[in-house]
């Protein structure tokens, strides 16, 4: 049997900020509750049926909705939308309605808040919710699409907003 290693926590954030990650908004709504939550730890698992998964921090109460409704978006930053990923991070304290008020959203097939310019939207029926440690990996088949025009991307490296 293996020894089970216990990683430090600080050595494993710093590890992986050298890994970049692709910013995104995972997005939901729920009886007239909007939530979107900035991420980088969502990427593909299949293209048939196209499937996504998004890993979202159980130890907030307000990421339940996305349980709840049982539909998110993932909508993926260009560059220039670098102020909306700090908006939906938290850092500057915004009410979630003034959130969304800095940018345009509508809804493809869900009802799930789509940013109207993003670099792409990935509309999802949940179809599966795994707690693992800290986070609940949901996984998503993607029932809508929208892809923007080709820009910069917003990636998120060392601990810093980078364009691609
Ligand atoms: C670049 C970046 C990436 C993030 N990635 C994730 C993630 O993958 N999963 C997650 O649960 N939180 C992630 N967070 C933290 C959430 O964005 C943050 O806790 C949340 O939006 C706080 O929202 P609240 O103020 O509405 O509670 C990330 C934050 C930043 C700045």
């Amino acid at each position: 049997m293996l020894k089970r290693q216990t990683i430090d926590s600080r050595e494993y954030r710093d590890a992986m900020a050298r890994y970049a990650g692709h910013v995104q908004i995972v997005t939901t709504a729920h009886e007239g509750v909007r939530r979107g939550v900035t991420v980088t730890a969502a990427c593909s698992v299949s293209d048939n049926p196209g499937t996504v998964l998004v890993c979202l921090n159980h130890s907030n109460p307000l990421n339940g909705i996305f349980l709840d409704a049982g539909v998110f978006a993932l909508n993926t930053l260009n560059a220039r939308q670098e102020p909306l990923a700090v908006a939906f991070s938290g850092l500057d304290h915004l009410e979630v309605e003034a959130r969304f008020g800095l940018a345009k959203w509508d809804t493809i097939a869900t009802g799930a808040p789509a940013l109207v310019d993003a670099a792409a939207v990935f509309d999802c029926r949940l179809i599966e919710a795994k707690p693992v440690a800290t986070h609940t990996i949901i996984i998503g088949e993607v029932v809508g699409l929208r892809t923007g025009d080709p820009e910069p991307a917003l990636l998120y490296l060392d601990r810093g907003y980078r364009s691609l």
